[in-house]
């Protein structure tokens, strides 16, 4: 069927029909039936275009430019629609998406903090409230401060005792203890003075009580005549503070090239075996000379405390890998 070649007042009846097909488009799908309906290959529009063909040449270009010019029209038309219905699309969405404040909640899921950093957190309380500061140092250390400084040169057999990750450049590597705390805070420091270095150590371990990375909370006391006897107070003290009064604890004699004489603490556990926690003992006096201290005037005592044992034996974990696995079953019930 072909659409005949209609007069102006045709054109114009024609494009209001097409406004109004348009108005009614309700969305986007609708909108592009109406444009096949008129501007598509075979719509009215186009089948009046082609029509011109059949003209009688005199009246083909006036009837092509009024039917070009209607084209122009319905076009422009279409693209007022299209921008009409996209804002109202948006304007429902904003409609549809307001806060509905009277909707219940979706319940909280909170992390939790973790059971080592509890347990540091209540180490550390207990030796502030004794009126210890708190220092913190580099976990890549370097043999002077790890070793040498501690009375441990090249080649004692103590070495042996720390299994150490070296890095690539020979003198530097992870810190296997927190003692080197002692040298760096003693050589900016004057006595008396008493501090706690908390921080992560690493040594070539790993098995139930044996970590690869693990804390360790050094605690100094550099004063005139300290003792055995303030060492032993003041492990006492903080013992009880810790797991409560009746902690049964031990003090093993032990050695350390850096303290002298040196002993072990071992704790009773709910099994009723006894768990090590701690290294300990009178500073030598060869670790304070190193840091310019004047000896014959003072001396000192130093501690080393594993705080994944005391997180193990205060919150009865067996095997202080759980620690480290991330299972968010196991970390949680340690939320406070
Ligand atoms: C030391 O590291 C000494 N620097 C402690 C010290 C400080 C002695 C000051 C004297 C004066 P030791 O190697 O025993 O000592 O380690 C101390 C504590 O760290 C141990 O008692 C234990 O509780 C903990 N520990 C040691 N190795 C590991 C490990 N691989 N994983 C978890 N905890 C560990
Ligand atoms: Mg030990």
């Amino acid at each position: 069927m072909t659409t005949p070649i209609c007069s102006e007042s045709d054109l114009r009846e024609f494009l209001a029909e097409a406004q109004a097909d348009l108005g009614q488009a309700r969305d986007e799908a609708q909108l592009e039936a109406v444009k096949v309906a008129y501007l598509g290959r075979k719509g009215r529009l186009t089948g009046m275009l082609r029509a011109l063909g059949r003209l009688d040449p005199g009246r083909r270009p006036a009837a092509g430019k009024a039917v070009n010019q209607a084209r122009r029209e319905l076009s422009e038309a279409l693209r007022r629609r299209r921008a009409e219905l996209r804002e109202e699309r948006l304007r429902r969405s904003l409609e549809a998406g307001q806060l509905d404040v009277s909707l219940p909640g979706r319940g909280d899921a909170r992390g939790a903090r973790h059971p080592i950093s509890l347990t540091m957190e209540r180490i550390l309380d207990i030796f502030a409230g004794l009126g210890f500061g708190i220092a913190t140092g580099p976990e890549v250390e370097d043999e002077h401060f790890n070793f040498e400084a501690l009375n441990i040169p090249p080649l004692h057999p103590a070495r042996a005792m720390h299994d150490t990750f070296y890095l690539e450049r020979k003198d530097l590597l992870l810190r296997t203890h927190t003692s080197p705390m002692q040298i760096r805070y003693l050589q900016h420091r004057k006595p008396p003075l008493r501090f706690v270095a908390p921080g992560r150590v690493y040594r070539r371990d790993a098995d139930a009580t044996h970590s690869p990375m693990f804390h360790q909370v050094e605690g100094m006391v550099v004063d005139e005549a300290v003792s055995m006897a303030d060492l032993k107070g003041l492990l006492e003290k903080f013992l009880e503070d810790f797991f409560g009064p009746g902690v049964e604890f031990r003090l093993r004699p032990s050695y350390f090239p850096f303290t002298e004489p040196s002993a072990e603490v071992d704790i009773r556990s709910a099994s009723g075996a006894w768990l090590e926690v701690l290294g300990c003992g009178l500073v030598h006096p060869r670790v304070l000379e190193n840091c310019g201290v004047d000896t014959k005037r003072y001396n000192g005592l130093a501690l080393g405390l594993g705080v994944e044992r005391l997180a193990m034996l205060s919150l009865g974990i067996l095997d202080l890998r759980s620690f480290f696995d991330n299972d968010q079953r196991f970390l949680a019930q340690f939320r406070r």
